[in-house]
Formats: C-alpha cells, sequence, structure tokens
C-alpha cells in the first residue's frame, strides 16, 4: 500500500490546521529530543523544528515514497524509516509529536503507554487523530466495500474503528500522566473541485481500498463510490462543497523529576 506524497498535499490548509491547533497546546519551552511519528511528507516537521530550533528532531515514517520527499524538501532535519509500533529509540523524547498517523495502528491500549515510555521525565506525547469513521464519506465506503459485489475482494480490508472515543482515552492516559489536555473539533471544511470528498478520501480512507484492486475492478469501485459521495456531500451552486470533519487531540504530559 503506497502513499503519493503530491496528492496528500492536495488539501494542504485543512490537513495543516489541526497540527497547528496541536502544537499550540505545547507549552514545553527548550524541548532537546523531539520525534514527529507518521511524519509523512515532513512539513510539519520542520514546523516542529522552526519553532525549536535548538532540538534534534527526528521524523520517523513507513512510507518510503513519503521520507523522500521529506528528506528533499528539508535536507537539514533527521528521517527515519521505521514502524511506529516498533518505536524504540536510543534517546528518551522530550516531545513525541504525531499527527494524523496512530489512526492507521490498532491496539491504542498498548500503543498509548508504549509511547509514554519513551519520553524522559516531563515528556510530552502530543496527538491529533481523524475521528470521522461514522461519518457519510467513511461508512458508505466501508459499506461499499461489503456489498455482496466486494466484500470477497474488499471486506478483510475493513477494521474496526481504530480511534476510541474521548472517554476512553481520558481513563487510559489520565493515570499515567500528570496533566492530560484533551478535546475534540469538528472542522467545517469547504472545499473546491468536483466531487472533493473523492479527492480528499483518495490520499487516505480509499487508498488501501483501491491498492487492493486491479485492472477495471479500481475505476468501477472508485466510481460507485464517487456516485454515493456526490448524493451524500453535493456540490453547491458556488463550485464548493462542505465537508464536516471530527478529529481528536491529545496533549499527555508526564511528571517532572
Ligand atoms: C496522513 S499522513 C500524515 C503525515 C504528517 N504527520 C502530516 O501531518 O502531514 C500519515 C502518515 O503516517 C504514516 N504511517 C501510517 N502508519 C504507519 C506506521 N505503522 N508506522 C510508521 N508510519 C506510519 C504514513 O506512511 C503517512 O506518511
Amino acid at each position: 500500500m503506497s502513499w503519493n506524497p503530491d496528492h496528500y498535499h492536495l488539501y494542504t490548509d485543512h490537513r495543516l490546521r489541526p497540527a497547528l491547533d496541536l502544537l499550540s497546546q505545547i507549552n514545553l519551552v527548550a524541548p532537546s529530543v523531539i520525534y514527529d511519528l507518521g511524519c509523512g511528507t515532513g512539513n510539519v516537521t520542520a514546523l516542529l523544528s522552526r519553532r525549536w530550533g535548538e532540538a534534534t528532531v527526528t521524523g520517523i515514517d513507513s512510507s518510503e515514497e513519503m521520507l523522500r520527499k521529506a528528506a528533499q524538501d528539508h535536507p537539514s532535519l533527521e528521517w527515519k524509516l521505521a514502524e511506529i509500533s516498533e518505536f524504540a529509540p536510543d534517546s528518551k523524547g522530550n516531545l513525541i509529536f504525531s499527527n494524523a498517523a496512530l489512526h492507521w495502528l490498532d491496539g491504542h491500549e498498548t500503543l498509548f503507554p508504549a509511547l509514554l515510555e519513551q519520553l524522559g521525565a516531563g515528556g510530552v506525547l502530543a496527538v491529533q487523530m481523524p475521528n470521522n469513521f461514522t461519518a457519510p464519506s467513511h461508512q458508505t465506503l466501508y459499506d461499499l466495500a461489503q456489498s455482496d459485489e466486494w466484500v470477497e475482494k474488499l471486506g478483510a480490508l475493513i477494521r474496526p474503528a481504530p480511534v476510541h472515543n474521548i472517554n476512553w482515552y481520558y481513563d487510559l492516559l489520565s493515570p499515567l500522566v500528570a496533566h492530560l489536555n484533551i478535546w475534540e473539533t469538528t472542522y467545517f471544511q469547504v472545499l473546491q473541485g468536483k466531487n472533493a470528498v473523492l479527492e480528499w478520501t483518495r490520499s487516505t480512507a480509499l487508498r488501501p481500498f483501491l491498492s487492493a484492486l486491479e485492472g477495471d475492478d479500481v475505476s468501477r469501485f472508485e466510481q460507485a463510490y464517487a456516485d454515493i459521495l456526490m448524493e451524500a456531500y453535493p456540490q453547491r451552486e458556488d463550485g464548493s462543497t462542505l465537508y464536516p470533519f471530527s478529529r481528536l487531540f491529545i496533549v499527555a504530559e508526564l511528571p517532572g523529576d
């Protein structure tokens, strides 16, 4: 399953805003070791480095395509090809940051405590994850993949919603940290272009399904999904499409020395 750096940047402003909202809630003054998990093409990693210029900032991602673009655009930062589930750095972090990546991993009940263990005293885990899995854009995709026509080829790709509700993260993390800032925001996104929600999901939720298909199946599945989306998210007379999108944020701070 490959990522497409160019397509992911189609809606840069909408995708960047939650990262900036997360960044604005981190109160660290001078972290010296920062990790950006699931850094993608590194545009947010570069913002971390710009804010904390003295820090060693390492972007970590399992996609060669994304990291290649990151290294090309930001050659002065450190990039590491690795799996988040196996994250065990030599140096403990002062900040572990992850924007729009941890929802690709299952088992958050063990993943989150394991990430906290990779922080030094007073360290911060800052995470943003999409939480839109029951929205029509995602639910209709799963329904289509489970329909009689597609279930044999695509049914195995359906995962239970990877992101839990906000209370669940509070219960999991509050006993482990000194301070927990946790919130949800629904961004009322105004997208431009024809079938804009299809274009949005093409670089994220739809990607694993198209990657699993071959030949004519790719365009047939995409067209069936496109038709559903056009009804669920009609284009307005002014050319825009309204796409509400929920995201969950966590800033968890360990006790100091
Ligand atoms: C939606 S992009 C977000 C990129 C970046 N954080 C940003 O805000 O622009 C998700 C990234 O997470 C990476 N990713 C997903 N699952 C991963 C895993 N298990 N280990 C490492 N990286 C992963 C993908 O390769 C992709 O680059």
